[in-house]
């Protein structure tokens, strides 16, 4: 199932697999994120989240518990639920 991701404020929404990270899914639509990592620690990619909801296969990404709760989110190890909408920073 694919989702749209849409870039505030006002980037074009693109497809992102449901199993496939979002990093993964900007790039191939020609978005580019910064990243580095690609695992979850560096945090390059950190963007926040302000619609939608995203879920995570590792078990802590490099977020704190107070950052998770204001929405940012790992691209790179965040895989979309639902359609989202995501700013850098
Ligand atoms: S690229 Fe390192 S945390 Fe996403």
């Amino acid at each position: 199932m694919d989702f749209q991701v849409r870039m505030a404020p006002d980037g074009l929404p693109f497809p992102a697999p449901a199993g496939q990270p979002l990093l993964q899914s900007a790039a191939r639509a020609g978005v580019e994120m910064p990243s580095s990592c690609r695992n979850g620690t560096c945090r390059a990619c950190i963007s926040r989240l302000l619609d939608g909801r995203v879920s995570y296969r590792i078990e802590w990404p490099g977020l704190l518990p107070e950052e998770k709760a204001e929405g940012f989110i790992l691209p790179c190890v965040a895989y979309p639920e639902t359609d989202l909408l995501l700013s850098f920073r």
